[in-house]
């Protein structure tokens, strides 16, 4: 019999984060999620820049000249000159990369130079959570989101992080946990990265006596039938060989311990 206990699954929703960045710092990180669009300041007043060229990988995307941008790119590509913005929509994934600026002069000489560099990732997936009782009472819980680059997994149990009373063990990616005994609650999995959000939710009850007696009432269901046939043959045979009651009620008593046996084994397998 395989004990998996399967809790109610509520989704809950994916969040993509409204995402701009500012890029007039030079060194700047930006983030971007795959298909969406992301915002990239540039520059402060553009009306006060004579010249500038944007460029990725030594090719042109936007030339600045005499208050007129110049998009050499494609149209994903869309300047706002009212506040120095770039917006660059269906990101792909090769819009991942450096960005150079090189702000000239009228005469077109160099007054600056700044860089900035753009990650384009998959948004996260909406995230399923599965629970499970081992066999000693504890509660494994898999937070399970398909898709997403570099998923980060928080959990909350009654909107408070899980305290090391209340969490056994969890493994390298921190999307499995083990809790102890007895542990209930309102636990939530959040999983987010750079461009996105997503969670789930669930009211535990913990995985204590109840729930192994609810085992093993189960296995009782169908033990009990097969424990009455075989009590009556045994009781039969040994009323046949006129054996005394004693030797029927140490045949109860190793049924019993049988049924016990099972009960406990059960969620294991
Ligand atoms: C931008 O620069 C122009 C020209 O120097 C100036 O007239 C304008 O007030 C500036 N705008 C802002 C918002 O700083
Ligand atoms: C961009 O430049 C890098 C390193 O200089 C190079 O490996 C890559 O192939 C270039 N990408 C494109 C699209 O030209
Ligand atoms: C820049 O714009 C001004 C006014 O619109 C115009 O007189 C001038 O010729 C333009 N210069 C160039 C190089 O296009
Ligand atoms: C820049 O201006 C555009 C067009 O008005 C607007 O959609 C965008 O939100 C602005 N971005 C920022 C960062 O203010
Ligand atoms: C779990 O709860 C049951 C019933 O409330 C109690 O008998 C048992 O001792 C508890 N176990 C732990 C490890 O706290
Ligand atoms: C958890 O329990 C609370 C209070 O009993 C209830 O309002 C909420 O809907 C439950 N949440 C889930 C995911 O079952």
């Amino acid at each position: 019999m395989k004990a998996v206990i399967r809790l109610q699954l509520m989704l809950i929703g994916v969040y993509s984060v409204k995402l701009s960045c500012d890029g007039r710092e030079d060194g700047a990180q930006c983030y971007g999620a795959l298909g969406g669009a992301v915002d990239l300041m540039l520059v402060d007043n553009v009306s006060e820049i004579p010249r500038f060229n944007w460029r990725k990988n030594s090719s042109t995307i936007l030339r600045w000249r005499n208050s007129t941008v110049y998009n050499t790119k494609e149209s994903r590509f869309l300047f706002f000159p009212s506040n120095g913005t770039v917006r660059i929509s269906n990101l792909i994934r090769t819009d991942s990369g450096e960005y150079k600026l090189e702000l000239n002069d009228k005469d077109g000489k160099k007054t600056g130079r700044r860089t900035l560099q753009l990650y384009v990732q998959a948004p996260m997936s909406s995230v399923q959570l599965v629970s499970e009782c081992l066999s000693q009472g504890q509660m494994k819980v898999s937070c399970l989101s398909e898709g997403g680059d570099s998923p980060q997994y928080s959990w909350t149990l009654d909107g408070h992080i899980l305290t090391d009373s209340e969490l056994l063990s969890r493994n390298y990616e921190n999307n499995i946990i083990v809790l102890r005994q007895n542990i209930s609650g309102h636990l939530i999995c959040s999983v987010t990265n750079q461009v996105s959000y997503s969670f789930n939710q669930m009211n535990i009850s913990g995985c204590g006596l109840s729930h192994l007696l609810i085992l093993g009432l189960r296995a009782t269901v169908v033990i009990l039938p097969l424990t009455g046939m075989s009590l009556y043959f045994t009781w039969r045979r040994k009323k046949c060989e006129k054996a005394d009651d004693s030797a029927v009620s140490q045949i109860i008593e190793d049924l019993d311990n049988s049924v016990l046996m099972i009960e406990m084994k059960s969620p294991t397998q």
